[in-house]
């Protein structure tokens, strides 16, 4: 259900007024990460939901249209074409599997093979892109200490941690993403071909960065390492240090 944002409410409050958590406020609402609600926005309360309920896009912040070294368009058509796409298709291809023939299920072709394939791509597609958007809008440098020393922990040097993540990021087809591994409690730089593939399951993202071509392809063509360059310089690294906070064990 949505909710009219009043003068004065915060997240905590919100969920008070409900006798729910901020967690589950916080996970219905990804645009709320690293700020508070503001009076006069929607928020969406996800224990009050209908089922089953369309996902929405988050609001694109206009932090965003004023990166250092990448471009406002860049960003739109980012944004507005292939995020956006994203929760739509997320949304058509539910729609679709509520009648989708489960009789015919088969791992070769089918119907609703096709469609399930279609929702986990589609949905990593929405999820990745707003933990990337989420972490961008800042002004780079580098993370508050208990991130910083979790980082020198677990890769020896924040400079190591760079040399590596900067690497990933060349390497991918898709995605960097620094990840803690519920598996060792560990954060890793995991690479990410594709939306759906090399996804390491029960792993936490802490920064993530988009290196499909789409991502910097009208501001530097072919050349990605530049358009890494500025993604370093525009990292909202409080997003990720409250990730971190979130989930950390250092
Ligand atoms: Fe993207």
């Amino acid at each position: 259900m949505p909710y009219n944002v009043k003068s004065g409410d915060t997240v905590a409050s919100i969920a008070q007024k409900y006798g729910q958590g901020e967690e589950a406020l916080l996970a219905a609402n990804p645009q709320l990460e690293g700020r508070e609600a503001e009076a006069g926005e929607v928020v969406w309360l996800p224990w009050e939901q209908e089922v089953p309920r369309e996902i929405r896009p988050i609001p694109l912040d206009p932090r965003l249209l004023r990166l250092d070294g990448i471009s406002a368009e860049q960003i739109r058509q980012h944004f507005e074409i292939l995020y956006v796409g994203y929760v739509n298709k997320v949304n058509e291809i539910r729609q679709q599997l509520r009648t989708a023939n489960r009789q015919a299920a088969n791992p070769t072709y089918s119907e609703f093979r096709g469609l399930k394939k279609g929702e986990t791509y589609a949905m990593d597609g929405v999820k990745l892109h707003e933990y990337y958007f989420n972490n961008l809008g800042g002004s780079g440098g580098r993370p508050g200490p208990r991130l910083l020393r979790a980082l020198e922990r677990f890769f020896g040097s924040y400079q190591r941690w760079e040399e590596d993540f900067r690497a990933v990021g060349l390497a991918a087809r898709g995605w960097a993403v620094l990840s803690l591994d519920d598996r060792d409690q560990a954060l890793h730089n995991y690479l990410l071909d594709s939306h759906d593939h090399g996804v390491v399951v029960m792993t936490k993202p802490i920064l993530v960065l988009d290196v499909y071509e789409h991502a910097y392809f009208l501001d530097y063509g072919a050349h990605r390492a530049p358009y890494i360059e500025a993604f370093f310089r525009n990292i909202r690294w409080e997003v990720a240090e409250r990730r971190w906070a979130k989930v950390g064990a250092a």
